[in-house]
């Protein structure tokens, strides 16, 4: 399978301070990924995606993005990347669409096309009433996404964004992540960003990473880590039967499982899926099965574990 962004041992360290802010990270990053850097203050997502985009150079290890070595190609890599920073900076004294203008020019765009394409993101994005106003007269969210704008200027395949919903209110949270997903599916974008708040991830992204104290801990689809996570942690399996104290009684006698036996409920810990095993069992002995299914952990769940170091 071939990474859009893909590292080895991708290593940082700052001598000042004696700190490892990134630790032998691998990533993979497949095409077209919304991708959710997960992790507390000072885990190392800043440094990490510093060295993605060849703004700092790594101690040890390596990487490629958009197919470019990220050190000795990064002035390639910031021409074809869209980045936006965790303390951007917007010339506030300069007006929406001259700042875009001013951006587009950095970016070798040639005005008559940019001066089209600037409009046509400025609708697409509920922008162009204030495309004269000055960008420090802007709302929050209308920055962020204005940023993004900047961002799509130059065309990128792949966006990364370093904590783009800090500061942002629920519902401008909620619209940029929207914007996130139509930037995806619609325009098939690989997209990166950082965040410490789980909730960030939950439902909008398709892959995630989780840092901590600059290692990558795990990584992945968030369905396989979730199934990953039931592999090494074992399957809780949940069955109301009737009559129940009989289906308790015949469960704990047959299966090589731990039953218990909880508020009306029959748990089993098991080893790995014995759902189907479960459901024949009972229904060979007459006994009606009402619900039978498997608790999977939330990303949460998982989230708390891989932190306090129990998974
Ligand atoms: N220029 C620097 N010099 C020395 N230490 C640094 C430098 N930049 C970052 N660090 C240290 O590296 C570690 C990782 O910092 P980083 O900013 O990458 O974390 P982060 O996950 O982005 O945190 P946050 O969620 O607060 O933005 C921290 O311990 C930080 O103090
Ligand atoms: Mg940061």
């Amino acid at each position: 399978m071939s990474y859009v962004v893909e590292t080895w041992e991708l290593t940082k360290v700052f001598k000042k301070g004696h700190v490892k802010a990134v630790d032998a990270v691998n990533l993979r990053i497949p095409k077209g990924a919304i991708y959710g850097l997960l992790g507390h203050n000072g885990a190392g997502k800043t440094t990490l995606l510093h060295l993605l985009m060849g703004m700092l150079l790594p101690t040890a290890g390596g990487g490629t993005v958009v197919g470019y070595d990220m050190v000795k190609e990064s002035s390639l890599v910031r021409k074809s990347v869209g980045f936006m920073p965790e303390n951007y900076g917007l010339y506030d004294y300069m007006k929406v669409d001259e700042f875009l203008e001013y951006l587009a020019d950095l970016n070798g765009i040639p005005r008559s096309a940019a001066k089209t394409t600037i409009r046509m993101l400025l609708e697409e994005f509920n922008l162009w009433d204030h495309h004269s106003k000055k960008c420090g007269q802007l709302s929050r969210g209308m920055r962020q996404k204005l940023l993004v704008i900047s961002m799509l200027l130059k065309e990128p395949e792949l966006l990364i964004m370093d904590e783009p919903t800090l500061g942002l209110d629920p519902l401008a949270a909620r619209e940029f992540k929207e914007l996130i997903v139509r930037l995806s599916a619609k325009e098939g974008k690989t997209i990166i960003f950082s965040t410490h708040l789980l909730q960030e991830i939950g439902g909008l992204c398709s892959h995630v990473g989780i840092m901590y104290m600059g290692k990558l801990l795990i990584q992945g689809e968030v369905e396989n880590i979730k199934k990953r996570f039931l592999k090494k942690q074992g399957y809780m399996i949940t069955v109301e039967a009737h009559p129940l104290d009989e289906a308790y009684k015949l469960l704990g006698d047959q299966l090589q499982e731990q039953v218990a036996l909880n508020r009306g409920r029959i748990l089993i810990y098991a080893h790995s899926d014995v759902r189907e095993a479960i459901f024949d069992l009972l229904a060979s002995h007459g006994i009606k099965v009402r619900d039978l299914h498997l608790e999977i952990p939330s990303l949460e769940q998982i989230f708390h574990k891989y932190y306090r170091g129990e998974c």
